[in-house]
């Protein structure tokens, strides 16, 4: 079986890392859980994007060295991961000379090939987004759109990169391979690229302008342009491992699919005679309170405190349950509340604290084998069925959010289950068909809490861990074994109480 091989974009190093880094790690997270859970191998990479003149710059406002610079930040990214419990194999650096290493093979090979060119270049060009400009992308007035900064006219020689030739072949592939660009609608805005003719592609900035780079191996005066260092990570990371090229999935935001990961990619490889990925996933883009995310309005979700404030997994709930996979999404407080506090606290929490405490009061904490099942115990099992069956295949196509509802709604279902049978009620009751029925309700309510809490593994990992372990509950290998109902829980003792998300707001 081929190792299901997931990657996340590489993260610029300019900055502290925010909401919209930590979404991206906490989506591939939940695929790479979600395949594990399904039986697959799985190998995941993220790491830093450390070139380039962004990170140059950020080092000069502080008055150190480049490479003091990313050795201080980049730590800072690690951590974030470890802090968003995010499983991935490895973190790659691409000042890590594993990484320069592979980056100037290729370019030798491409060289070699002729596939590389030097020509003399008269022109304009964004600092900014690092990027050579043409007439076509002024304003309509005649200005430079504001996401190129300042634009400046220069001429000078380069390193050029053949794209045209690879134009046709490209089109065709996205054209007969429909899982390449996930959702299928992005593959359009590729075609829409395409359908104009492609330019070369400078690869190259002269060291006199940016000496932050990896030198070229044919012409030491020149350094490798960050987006062809930046994408080989995916390729160099893995190198030295045989089997793993080509990767099964790139997840990455929408504004990087075009150009760089849906046209520069895959022609990239083409030209190195490698396999190309199976599928780009593009996700949205996070605002916050409505507006645009940025240094200043960043703030109030800085992963890493929110994760202090409340939980890792109250953070990759909302993450996951808020966002539909390619759209765009708010984060505001409100939001984030209404859902911690009626889904988790209120529902899940309180299902949890429900078993255990009546658990504990009416039977001696151990879990009671079911007696006779009863209408309403074959309504919450029938409603399991759906829950389970309805969720997996929307997990398998990446709506995570819909398949949360339906997990969520399951658990809605076993609580409202439990307000019709008052547990209660039937505990003070010496009769022993009261008895009996008291029997059966605890021993469906803790088996509904345990198949339910499954659907939430990929997603809340360390939750249902808890949950599992106040029913003293060992999970076997095969996640989908766990997804019978067959009270396996009957006579394991359980723990009096377990608080999964306080409330927020203190009480009076
Ligand atoms: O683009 N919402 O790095 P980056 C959701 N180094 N996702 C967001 C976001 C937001 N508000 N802001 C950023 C780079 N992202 C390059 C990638 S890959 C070979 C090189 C996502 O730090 C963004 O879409 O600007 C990208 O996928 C990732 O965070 C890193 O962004
Ligand atoms: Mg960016």
């Amino acid at each position: 079986m081929k190792t299901f091989y997931i990657t996340t974009a590489i993260d610029y190093v300019n900055g502290s890392p925010h909401l919209g880094h930590a979404y991206e790690k906490v989506l591939t997270d939940v695929i790479a859980r979600f395949r594990r859970m399904m039986g697959e191998k799985v190998y995941f990479l993220t790491g830093t994007d450390e070139h380039g003149q962004k990170i140059q710059q950020s080092a000069r406002a502080q008055g150190i060295e480049p490479q003091d610079y990313v050795d201080g930040i980049a730590p800072e990214f690690k951590a974030m991961c470890e802090k968003l419990e995010i499983s991935n194999d490895d973190f790659i650096r691409t000042t890590e000379t594993r990484h320069k290493k592979v980056v100037c093979a290729l370019l030798l090979q491409l060289f070699d090939k002729g596939e590389i060119y030097k020509a003399e270049y008269e022109g304009y060009y964004s600092t900014r987004q690092e990027q050579f400009l043409q007439d076509k992308d002024r304003n309509e007035d005649g200005s430079w759109p504001e996401i190129y900064g300042e634009v400046t006219q220069i001429t000078e020689s380069n390193y050029f990169f053949k794209l045209a030739g690879y134009q046709e072949w490209l089109i065709e592939h996205i054209k007969t391979h429909p899982e390449f660009i996930i959702p299928r609608y992005r593959a359009k805005q590729v075609l829409e690229f395409l359908a104009e003719p492609l330019n070369d592609l400078c690869i190259s900035r002269p060291k006199e302008r940016l000496e932050w780079g990896i030198p070229l191996p044919f012409d030491p005066d020149f350094v490798t342009y960050v987006w062809f260092d930046a994408l080989t990570n995916y390729y160099s990371a893995v190198a030295d491992q045989p089997d793993m090229w080509p990767a099964s999935f790139h997840v990455i935001g929408k504004d990087i699919l075009v150009p760089p990961h849906a046209v520069y990619w895959p022609i990239i490889l083409q030209a190195c005679g490698l396999a190309l990925p199976q599928s780009i996933l593009a996700h949205g883009w996070w605002s916050i309170n409505g507006a645009k995310m940025s240094k200043s309005t960043g703030n109030f979700v800085e992963p890493a405190q929110f994760v202090d404030q409340f939980g890792v997994d109250a953070l990759r709930y909302f993450l996951i349950r808020e966002m539909s996979v390619g759209q765009d999404s708010d984060f505001s407080m409100e939001q984030f509340l209404v859902r911690y506090n009626s889904e988790l606290a209120n529902n899940l929490g309180n299902l949890v604290n429900r078993t255990l405490n009546m658990t504990t009061r009416f039977a001696d904490s151990i879990v009671p084998a079911p007696a006779e099942l009863g209408e309403p115990e074959a309504i919450l099992q029938a409603a399991w069925t759906k829950a389970r069956d309805e969720s997996i295949p929307l997990f398998e196509q990446f709506q995570f959010n819909v398949g949360l509802e339906r997990a969520m709604s399951f658990i809605t279902a076993t609580n409202t289950y439990i307000q019709q049978r008052e547990p209660w009620k039937l505990g003070k009751s010496e009769d022993p068909a009261d008895q009996a029925l008291l029997r059966t309700a605890l021993a469906t309510m803790a088996e509904a809490l345990r198949l339910g809490s499954s659907l939430f593994l990929a997603v809340t990992p360390s939750s249902v861990a808890k949950i599992r372990g106040v029913l003293s509950y060992e999970a076997g290998p095969v996640w989908k074994d766990e997804l019978v109902w067959d009270n396996r829980l009957t006579g394991n003792a359980v723990e009096k109480t377990c608080i999964l998300f306080p409330r927020p707001e203190k009480k009076s």
